[in-house]
């Protein structure tokens, strides 16, 4: 539906993550540089792990604390030897998963540094943002959510770190229950509990294990706010709070907003621990505190890292898989962590996710069939559609209210700035007759001031309150482009709608000749909005979900990795929030918040990898990865292909594995996937070696790995996917599976090839025992030169009902003969 109120929430938004964001400046003036030098960081010094095993970094001796201090040293020593003196402030040493540190110093001082011995890679600091998009305005029944999540031991045993804005360890969701001790055992994970402004000791309760902040990026690049932005791990925005519930929260927790109840809330693994790593702020992010992050997050020993936030630009030096958090997220996969980021919200536009690397995943958001309608009742008896999370009108609809157009209630003789957006958009009192607008249901219009940021609800709330509004509606204005209105909580009845309902208004509205309003006639009521209906089809891929293809450089020439790679809830997610809401005044004092965002379609990913790994606890990332993606759908609930939202309202088109990756994670499934695709830390590195014009000195920089093998084509990586950018005359890729079922089974592999090409399968069944792997060959031809990327699948069908799909996206640049 349209409405003019998503997009002005969105660029408030966006004015605030303006902010947040470390912006480049003029020359000479510092910024943060992250540098990777010479030499193993701790957990893989001595050797081990040698690969990618499933567990995590072993325990922390003396001797690798040793090895952490004299990293640190070797950091200070190359920065003293490099740069004048006084000139730059180390604010991090990242000695876990990478050696290396984060610098706060001038361009011509990291111009030295570049140029120094032992420096492998430097990198500007992007900044991080938060993935949420048309901020915190909704809120929602848990229904996908319970599934698996509901069972009372799901994900027990597991650990989730959030890389996030820390969590609100009071709420309900993330509450202790002595009743219900956790009979799981988590020694492989050792924490820490880092207390500050409102986070006291005993905020680490056994739910929520460990908690930290990471906090030198941020304060080297702004002055950070007392008020707000608090060291210590407590969340003051709510978002980390929201992502860490929809993951992990507690059961059963009732949803309580404006005292209306909308249903329980759960995590996907509610029995899973949460462990809090704060890296991002109300004033700022940076990438320098969300590296430190996961490189203290991978050493604590996490099973799942749930990644929300990140870097909101394409890395400019490099190619996308080489940036330093690529990098940092490669290095916590060897570890053994599984990574899932969200996959950005730019979309619908091709090319525009920013989860690059094919050893993490990347999730795409839909929507569910879940719906809020609102509705207003016109005199007329016309009834019109549009959304406000607010009670009716006194009544319910049986008593109907003067309806008065703000501009229609001005006092005549007043003395304020009589601008459109003072008056129309209601943002002041002082502007309005009382006697017009008292116990009235005033029409707010959308202009100028909510285009351009001065204006907000909350003022239009304010002026509600302070002259007696019996409701509000805020009508959208086509002039500021195509909106969708999501919907946001109001303590007073209020109804956001898409077109003018001037035709009714104008015809019961007497006027004198100077134009000025004799009698209002027209009558209104505004209905329950916060009820909610499931009627409809679900997923629909959201419009503002990050598409593919995946790219591998600013020019964005596509890369042969699939991205998205899987679909899961992230429009309109109910979950945890904190009262302080310091990022958006209109969810101030709520506990709960509906959300959309690729930010929470992410938690939903890590919580189902926890109960996988709960269930099968010797899987390595990897495994996981691929057990989400062959299990998903790509049907929706009528059994057609899943639509995906593009830019105009209501226009739907069959999404391809661009929009959706391999389709909606199906949680049941993928506990049970019958086979794997596998690949480890050596694959990715021999992925990276065999990327087109690389070269070897620029991969042994950000990995420190010489490119003694390359895979003969990138797509020959063991991916649950195959994607080939550029398909001439010809290609043979081969994929191996690994049986993880315990039982022998028959497949019979079918293939529907993408148009343009004939694809043939070697061989054309199988048997294959508990634990035996085989090998796929996928010979594919092309018959015709295409354009655009054609997509089509291999299906392998098992004697025991196991379904394995491998989605093909193929661009046939010339035919072979
Ligand atoms: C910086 O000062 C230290 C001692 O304080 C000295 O050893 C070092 O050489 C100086 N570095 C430069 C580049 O001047
Ligand atoms: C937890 O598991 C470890 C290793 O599996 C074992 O050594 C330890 O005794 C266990 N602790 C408890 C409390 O069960
Ligand atoms: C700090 O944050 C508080 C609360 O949001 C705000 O009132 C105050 O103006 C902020 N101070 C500065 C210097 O930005
Ligand atoms: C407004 O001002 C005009 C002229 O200054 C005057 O004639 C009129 O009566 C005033 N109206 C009211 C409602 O005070
Ligand atoms: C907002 O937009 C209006 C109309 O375009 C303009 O007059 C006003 O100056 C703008 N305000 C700001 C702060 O940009
Ligand atoms: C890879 O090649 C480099 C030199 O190119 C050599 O030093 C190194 O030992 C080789 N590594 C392996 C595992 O073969
Ligand atoms: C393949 O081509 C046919 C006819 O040209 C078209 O209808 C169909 O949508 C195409 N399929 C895909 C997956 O591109
Ligand atoms: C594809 O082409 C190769 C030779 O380039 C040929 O051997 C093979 O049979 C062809 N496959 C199909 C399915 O046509």
């Amino acid at each position: 539906m349209g409405g003019g109120v998503e997009r002005m929430i969105s660029l408030q938004f966006m004015a605030l993550l303006l902010s947040v964001n470390f912006v480049a400046s003029v020359a000479e003036e510092r910024e943060i540089y992250l540098v990777l030098v010479e030499g193993h960081p701790v957990a893989f010094h001595r050797g081990y792990p040698p690969s990618e095993d499933g567990r995590r970094v072993k325990p922390k001796s003396e001797v690798d604390k040793f090895h952490a201090e004299q990293l640190e040293d070797s950091h200070d020593q190359l920065l003293q030897r490099t740069l004048e003196n006084g000139s730059y402030n180390r604010l991090h040493s990242f000695k876990h998963i990478v050696n290396g540190f984060a610098v706060h110093t001038t361009p011509s001082q990291a111009r030295k540094l570049k140029a120094a011995p032992g420096v492998m890679l430097i990198e500007r600091d992007r900044g991080a943002k938060l993935m949420t998009t048309y901020t915190p305005q909704f809120l929602g029944l848990p229904e996908v959510w319970t599934e698996e999540g509901g069972d009372k031991n799901a994900g027990e045993g597991i650990v989730i770190g959030f890389v996030d804005t820390g969590i609100n360890p009071l709420h309900p969701s993330f509450a202790y229950d002595p009743v219900k001790p956790f009979s799981s055992n988590i020694s492989h994970f050792s924490g820490a509990c880092e207390t500050g402004p409102r986070f006291p000791a005993s905020s680490c309760n056994g739910k929520i294990v460990s908690a930290r902040f990471f906090s030198a990026g941020a304060e080297a690049a702004a002055t950070l706010n007392t008020s707000v932005d608090f060291l210590s791990p407590f969340d003051a925005v709510g978002h980390g709070s929201h992502v860490a519930s929809t993951a992990a929260g507690n059961a059963l927790v009732p949803v309580v907003a404006d005292g209306f109840f909308y249903g329980q809330a759960s995590g996907m693994a509610p029995r899973a621990r949460i462990a809090v790593y704060k890296a991002v702020y109300p004033t700022v992010g940076t990438l320098t505190d969300v590296i430190s992050a996961i490189d203290q997050a991978t050493r604590d020993g996490v099973d799942i890292l749930s990644l929300s936030v990140g870097p909101d630009e394409v890395p400019e030096d490099t190619l996308t898989f080489l940036s330093l958090f690529d990098i940092v997220m490669l290095f916590a996969r060897r570890a053994g962590v599984f990574v899932v980021q969200a996959a950005g919200n730019h979309g619908p536009d091709p090319s525009t996710v920013l989860s690059y690397s094919p050893w993490t995943v990347g999730a795409a958001a839909s929507g569910t069939d879940r719906s809020f309608p609102g509705s207003l009742l016109l005199g007329n008896g016309e009834k019109v559609g549009g959304v406000g999370l607010s009670g009716p009108t006194f009544g319910n609809g049986l008593f109907l209210y003067k309806l008065v157009l703000a501009k229609d209630a001005v006092k005549i003789n007043g003395t304020f700035p009589r601008t459109p957006q003072y008056i129309e958009e209601c943002q002041y009192p002082e502007a309005f007759e009382y006697n017009a607008v008292q116990g009235s249901v005033v029409i707010c219009t959308f202009s100028a001031g909510f285009f351009n940021q001065t204006s907000t609800l909350t003022a239009i709330i304010d002026t509600a309150r302070t002259l007696g509004f019996m409701g509000f509606i805020l009508v959208a204005n086509p002039t500021y482009g195509d909106f969708i209105a999501e919907p946001i909580p109001f303590a007073v009845p209020a109804i956001m709608i898409p077109s003018i309902i001037s035709l009714y208004y104008e015809q019961q509205t007497n006027r004198d000749e100077r134009g000025f309003v004799t009698k209002f006639c027209a009558r209104a009521a505004i209905g329950d909005g916060r009820v909610a209906s499931f009627k409809g089809v679900e997923p629909i891929v959201s419009r503002f979900s990050a598409r593919g293809p995946d790219f591998i450089d600013t020019k964005k020439n596509p890369a042969d990795v699939l991205k998205p790679d899987i679909l899961a809830p992230g429009h309109q997610v109910w979950a945890a929030w904190s009262p302080i809401s310091a990022l958006d005044p209109m969810l101030k004092g709520y506990n709960f918040a509906l959300l959309s965002g690729t930010s929470m379609a992410a938690p939903h990913i890590a919580g189902i990898a926890a109960l996988i790994k709960q269930y099968n606890p010797f899987w390595t990332p990897s495994m996981i990865a691929s057990a989400i993606s062959t299990t998903a759908t790509k049907y929706d609930s009528k059994g057609e292909l899943i639509m995906a939202e593009g830019y105009n309202i209501g226009n739907l088109s069959p999404s391809t594995p661009f929009d959706l990756g391999a389709g909606l994670v199906s949680p049941t499934h993928a506990m049970d996937p019958g086979l794997v695709l596998f690949s480890g830390y050596d694959d990715y590195i021999s992925f990276l070696c065999s990327l087109p014009n690389i070269d070897p000195d620029t991969i042994k920089a950000s990995t420190g790995e010489f490119c003694n093998h390359s895979l003969s084509h990138p797509a020959d990586l063991n991916l649950p996917s195959v994607t080939i950018s550029a398909l001439a005359e010809t290609q043979l890729v081969r994929r191996t599976v690994k049986n993880v079922g315990f039982r022998p089974e028959t497949y019979l592999c079918s293939v529907l090839p993408p148009n343009g090409t004939m694809v043939s399968l070697y061989p054309s069944w199988f048997n294959i025992s508990p634990q035996g792997t085989q090998d796929l060959d996928i010979h594919i031809n092309v018959t015709k030169a295409m354009n655009a990327f054609s997509f089509g699948e291999i299906v392998l069908t098992g004697s025991l009902n196991h379904i394995v799909r491998i989605p093909l996206s193929v661009l046939p640049i010339s035919i072979s003969l």
